[in-house]
């Protein structure tokens, strides 16, 4: 959802923004651009497509300055051409800005700026930005920049040079996130960590209305009233790798291949001496006794997370669980009190949608409990409880490690819940500690078993359109599975619950449809095997993803995909990666940009 990034030091800027842009392409990546501060003035190069035709150009125009800004866009307002690209120069040329949100008073700002003889070039929000610093530009760029963000409405991060000073720039953030990298002589901002890696991990985390001040030897924090704030430095304690493809063809699969890991360090360190020890969230059983309703309240690969973590938790602790989309939780007016526990669900922590619903639920008196991946986000920062999932940084697009451990999360609070309420004996405690235990091994399994599914989707991957089906904890699983394949294939694809399928969307199923069906749980096992039939009665090629002592199903369909015998319960962790893998292929075999899917962003921090 647009990636930003500056610089201040003595090197030349250039490589070290488009370093900085090729670690946040996957927040956007429809144009990019960069401002350069030079004796000659501001120097911006700036066109539509990729990163690569920015690099190209860059190499023939080869800018060079000490002080500068970049951008990687995901087009909200005006289509992606060379005009709409960032940066956005003011009209005298002075300023340049690259900004990551929405201006939501956008068209009133220039109406009041063009009646002022300023010209709009471009179609976007942030040309007035750029024009409005001007506005208010009286010498002093970090006044100006106070001046204009107290009248702006929606949500920014900034990036703003002028030509008048090659000595400090300015960045600010409301609702879009934004860092400040700390280096020795040279500081840095970025939309995301890994974009300064490479050059300091001690970083400030601007908080919401928070104006930076950069200057090569130091920063300066100030809040929008202008008095300066002292900023704790958070040291980043993960290393480049973590952010790099490490010799894997896309960070997609260096990501599933990172599963087993993630999900151990997410499961292991809570639990202790056999019990479930969440040391970072505190809610007592007094606490439990208050709540009556939970909400699970996320977007997209989380939300399908939070439709397990309904069956789970109302299973083991007996609490009521509705779960909502993000979008429309926040505009649906629930009714929500002060007995309500809302579970936040978001990898980036930054997911706007998410964020406001957060908001939403605590305005109401609810307590907020969210799970996040990215330490010290937006929404880690503003719940009540935060209990982080391990992931480490997920590049890709398409979410895939993040969900695991989103699951993994998901298990252990409904676990801690159901002992803190006793909804669950000692045995059965310990018998589903040791299936999340085995998780790791079970998925490692899973990854050295992908050959087959390699070759059924060398077979299929010219699907047109591929349902998935299943019941219970096997629907949850295959509306993440159908989804994944969606994004990064972009073959059509529907999940349905395996005994809905009848009611309607089965007339869709022709000679040759190829349907995917999850039989991870026991007790509705048969049942599925007879929604399996009614598909294959009907001409339908059916893949299934099971256990291995269910394998004798080989008879009833075109494929079985096998997993390790776990639990059912704890399955759905582990047949994902099964359909992680078998959508990767699909794409791959279809030549697909499988990190970089057509028309989607990784951070969604616009409404
Ligand atoms: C975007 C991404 C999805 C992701 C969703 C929620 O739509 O493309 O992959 O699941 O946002 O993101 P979050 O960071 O809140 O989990």
């Amino acid at each position: 959802m647009c990636g930003i990034v500056g610089y201040i030091g003595d090197k030349n800027c250039t490589p070290i923004l488009l370093n900085g842009l090729k670690k946040l392409e996957y927040r956007g990546y429809d144009s990019a651009g960069i401002a350069i501060y030079n004796t000659h003035g501001l120097k911006v190069v700036k066109c539509k497509g990729r990163l690569s035709c920015l690099e190209d150009r860059i190499n023939e125009e080869k800018p060079y300055g000490c002080l500068g800004i970049g951008h990687t866009r995901w087009a909200t307002h005006g289509e992606p051409n060379d005009v709409n690209s960032h940066p956005h120069i003011s009209k005298s040329g002075n300023i340049a800005v690259v900004h990551n949100g929405i201006i939501e008073n956008y068209l009133k700002l220039k109406e009041f700026l063009i009646l002022q003889g300023y010209e709009f070039v471009s179609d976007t929000d942030t040309e007035v930005i750029a024009h409005l610093v001007e506005y208010h530009y009286k010498g002093d760029l970090v006044q100006a920049v106070i001046n204009t963000i107290s009248e702006l409405e929606g949500s920014y991060a900034l990036g703003v040079i002028s030509r008048d000073s090659n000595e400090e720039f300015v960045a600010a953030r409301k609702d879009s996130p934004l860092i400040v990298g700390l280096g020795d002589g040279e500081n840095f901002i970025a939309s995301d960590i890994p974009a300064i890696l490479e050059y300091t991990r001690d970083v400030y985390i601007l908080e919401d209305r928070e104006i930076a001040v950069l200057r090569k030897d130091g920063v300066k924090v100030f809040n929008h009233f202008g008095t300066e704030v002292k900023k704790e430095v958070f040291h980043v304690n993960w290393d480049v790798s973590a952010a790099e493809k490490s010799g894997y063809e896309h960070f997609m699969i260096k990501e599933i291949f990172e599963e087993p890991k993630v999900v151990r360090d997410t499961i292991n360190p809570r639990i202790k001496d056999n019990s479930i020890v969440l040391d970072d969230i505190h809610i007592s059983p007094q606490d439990l006794e208050n709540i009556d309703k939970i909400f699970i309240v996320a977007c997209g690969t989380a939300y399908h997370a939070g439709i397990v973590g309904k069956y789970i938790i109302e299973k083991l602790a007996g609490i009521p669980v509705e779960v909502d989309l993000a979008s429309e939780f926040r505009y649906r007016d629930p009714i929500i009190n002060d007995r309500n526990l809302v579970i936040i669900i978001s990898q980036s922590g930054e997911t706007i949608d998410t964020l406001f619903a957060l908001r939403e639920a605590k305005s109401k008196g609810a307590k907020v409990l969210s799970i996040v991946n990215v330490v010290g986000s937006s929404i880690a920062r503003e719940s009540d409880n935060v209990l982080y999932t391990w992931a480490g940084p997920e590049i890709a697009v398409a979410s895939t490690k993040a969900y695991n451990t989103q699951l993994a999360a998901l298990y252990l609070i409904a676990l801690d819940f159901a002992a803190k309420k006793g909804t669950i004996d000692a045995q059965a405690l310990d018998r589903h500690i040791q299936s999340l235990r085995a998780l790791p091994e079970a998925i490692e399994k899973v990854l050295s078993n992908r050959e087959n599914i390699q070759k059924f989707a060398a077979g299929h991957y010219n699907a047109r359109s591929i349902f998935y089906i299943g019941r219970g904890l096997d629907y949850a699983l295959s509306m993440e599975g159908s989804l994944k394949l969606k994004e990064i294939s972009y073959i059509h694809s529907e999940a349905y619950a395996g005994g809905e399928l009848k009611h309607g969307t089965i007339a869709l199923i022709e000679d040759g449809t190829l349907v995917v069906c999850s039989m991870t749980q026991d007790s509705l096992f048969e049942k599925t095997v007879s929604n399996v039939k009614e598909v294959k009665a009907r001409g339908a090629v059916v893949m299934a993803i099971t256990q291995e002592k269910n394998k004798r199903i080989d008879d009833i369909v075109d494929m079985v995909i096998t997993i390790p015998d776990v639990d059912p319960f704890v399955a759905p962790i582990v047949a994902i990666t099964a359909m992680q893998l078998f959508a990767y292929y699909m794409a791959v075999q279809k030549g697909c940009d499988v990190d970089k899917p057509r028309n989607l962003a990784k951070s969604v921090t616009v409404e």
